[in-house]
């Protein structure tokens, strides 16, 4: 009786049009609906679980402490959480979804275009009326533009993995990769792979900055909570 409810709001659930504007998205998992998501999310599962989390662990520290020796090189300076805690969240996805071998270069290129992205998608969404996306109004053009950055990025990744199967890397990416659909024993396509790893690239990184900042600025705000943390760390 569950199960025959479950399936039946899988079958309904429609996302909202939030994320539609989204020409970088595609239909990964924040887009895609029905039977399609069912399918796709059993397929990411594994990459999310607490066992793969918990192996994250190194590299989130690795990263930070990298970010605080940079800081402490910058002693006195003034600067933007925002875009630290954004650098900060940027290398660490790319690390968890393509490993240690993604360059700093690749990093900063994929965060300006996320930003951009962002950016782009935003005066989308506070648009009145959402123009349809094949046509080719000057901000839908510069949008396709930066969406093309991030494919040849991402495409290039894809194919180094798929074109060669005996790598052993551990990454999110692999997981994906290697994935295969229990029941048909099919794996995600190149177009499929590049849709989930965009929508982690932007699900994993807007959230987890916006998340962070709020957070110091909480701090800042508490005098008590402060200095505690100052008095334990
Ligand atoms: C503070 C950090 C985060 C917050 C507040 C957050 C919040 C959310 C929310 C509210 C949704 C549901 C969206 C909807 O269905 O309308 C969602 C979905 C999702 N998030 Fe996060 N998220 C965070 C971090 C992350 C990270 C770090 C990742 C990946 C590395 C991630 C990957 C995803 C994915 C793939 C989905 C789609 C899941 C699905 O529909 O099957 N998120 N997140």
């Amino acid at each position: 009786m569950l199960n025959t409810f479950c399936k039946k709001i899988i079958a309904t659930l429609k996302k909202g049009r939030a994320y539609k504007p989204y020409l970088l998205l595609g239909n990964g998992l924040l887009n895609s609906e029905g039977d399609f998501w069912k399918r796709q999310r059993r397929l990411a599962a594994p990459a999310f679980h607490r066992d793969r989390i918990n192996n994250l662990n190194d590299l989130f520290v690795r990263h930070t402490t990298n970010l605080l020796k940079d800081w402490k090189q910058r002693e006195g300076s003034t600067i933007n959480f925002t875009q630290e805690m954004a650098r900060l969240t940027i290398g660490i996805v790319c690390e968890a979804l393509f490993g240690a071998s993604i360059s700093p270069d690749t990093i900063k290129t994929v965060w300006q275009q996320v930003d951009i992205l962002n950016e782009l998608a935003m005066q989308r969404i506070q648009q009145p009326i959402q123009l349809p996306l094949w046509l080719p109004t000057p901000m839908l053009l510069r949008t396709r533009k930066h969406v093309k950055i991030l494919d040849d990025i991402v495409y290039g990744i894809i194919r180094q993995r798929t074109q060669n199967p005996n790598n052993k890397a551990n990454d999110l990416l692999s997981m994906l990769t290697n994935a295969k659909d229990e029941d048909t024993g099919e794996q995600m396509s190149e177009k499929q792979l590049r849709d989930e790893v965009m929508t982690i690239f932007l699900a994993g990184h807007e959230t987890t900055v916006n998340a962070l900042s709020w957070m110091w600025l909480l701090i800042k705000k508490d005098k008590t909570v402060e200095n505690q943390l100052k008095e334990h760390y």
